[in-house]
């Protein structure tokens, strides 16, 4: 697997039906030409994920999407004026030219530009848009690195597109406007509070929701290998328990306790930003350490917290 930032092995690969690896400001994607089809089979093959959850379209920039889709309703178009290039999912109608494998057969299509100065630029040299969906096996913790990319890929990816970190950390917040009204069916790295202070209200798809439309809202996602806990008070959670190796998740404090083999912190500060930015990676350390069971303290369930604790939500479920 060659990790690089160059972009014209990249296009090479892609150009021929490959996949490569590529850098967001939310996290790494698997990516494929949305025209070949054997590149979106590959896309499902690869991270075993099932054919009916949908793959997002990455767009070099705002004004293509009108090639993608049907119609842009008002409330769409304000959202990707001010929120693109960034992590922003918009769920649209799409154009009968776009492959129903990307889409899973549906009517609709997901479409985001990517805030990512390395992808952007490879997005601008190619004559096609790239489906990405996170470069992770179906179900486990998102990549933040390329080393977590490799983690998962060795030996079956040919490249990783190196940008580094991710700085936002969480995927992107998708919008769906089926029958024309905003309904947010993942949220992520923009609050649900930004988008309603530029459209209004908007609907929250409900989280037991079992409905495939979004398998990113799938009950169990994101999730460690290590059996891991949500709770509110992790020092009384850990005091009852029996475990000899615990490890922690804490927003911004640490905690002495001897059951406690190694802890991990998002943000001393308390900032939400800096610990989305933080939490897969955190996550993925904690999933190494061979660990009895992985304890994570619950955010304060406002802005970036709530998607943080969506996701640690799902890492959780059984
Ligand atoms: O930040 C992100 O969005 C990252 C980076 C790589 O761009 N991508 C990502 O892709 O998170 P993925 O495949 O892990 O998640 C895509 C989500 C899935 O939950 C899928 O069901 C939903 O988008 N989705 C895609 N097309 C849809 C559609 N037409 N209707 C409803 N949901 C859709
Ligand atoms: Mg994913």
């Amino acid at each position: 697997m060659e990790i690089s930032r160059n972009i014209t092995k990249a296009i090479e690969l892609l150009e021929n039906d490959e996949l490569v690896a590529i850098p967001t400001e939310t996290v790494y994607g698997l990516a494929g030409n949305i025209y070949s089809e054997s590149a979106i089979d590959k896309i499902f093959a690869m991270k075993n994920r099932p054919f009916f959850n949908p793959l997002i379209v990455h767009l070099a920039e705002g004004s293509l999407l009108k090639e993608i889709v049907e119609e842009i309703p008002y409330q769409a178009q304000i959202l990707s004026d001010k929120l693109w290039p960034g992590p922003l999912t918009l769920v649209l109608p799409k154009k009968e030219t776009v492959p129903n494998k990307i889409t899973a057969g549906k009517s609709t299509v997901a479409v985001r530009v990517p805030d990512h100065s390395l992808t952007r630029e490879l997005l601008n040299r190619l004559k096609f848009p790239l489906a990405a969906p996170s470069a992770n096996t179906f179900g486990n913790i998102s990549p933040t690195t390329p080393s977590h990319v490799k983690k998962y890929f060795e030996g079956t990816l040919k490249m990783v597109l190196d940008g580094g970190e991710c700085k936002r950390g969480i995927e992107s917040t998708i919008v769906s406007f089926e029958n024309a009204k905003p309904v947010v069916l993942r949220l992520g790295s923009i609050s649900l509070e930004t988008i309603e202070s530029l459209i209004g209200e908007v609907a929250l798809l409900n989280k037991n929701e079992k409905n495939p439309s979004a398998p990113g809202m799938l009950a169990r996602h994101y999730a460690p290998k290590t059996l891991t806990f949500l709770v509110d008070d992790v020092k009384s959670f850990i005091r009852n328990r029996t475990e000899k190796r615990i490890g922690l998740l804490l927003f911004k404090t640490t905690l002495d306790e001897p059951s406690v083999a190694y802890q991990e912190t998002l943000s001393f500060k308390g900032d939400f930003e800096e610990a989305s930015s933080k939490l897969y990676a955190a996550l993925h350390r904690l999933d190494e350490q061979s660990l009895d069971i992985i304890v994570c303290e619950r955010l304060p369930n406002k802005d970036l917290g709530k998607s943080i604790n969506d996701r640690l939500n799902r890492a959780t479920k059984e």
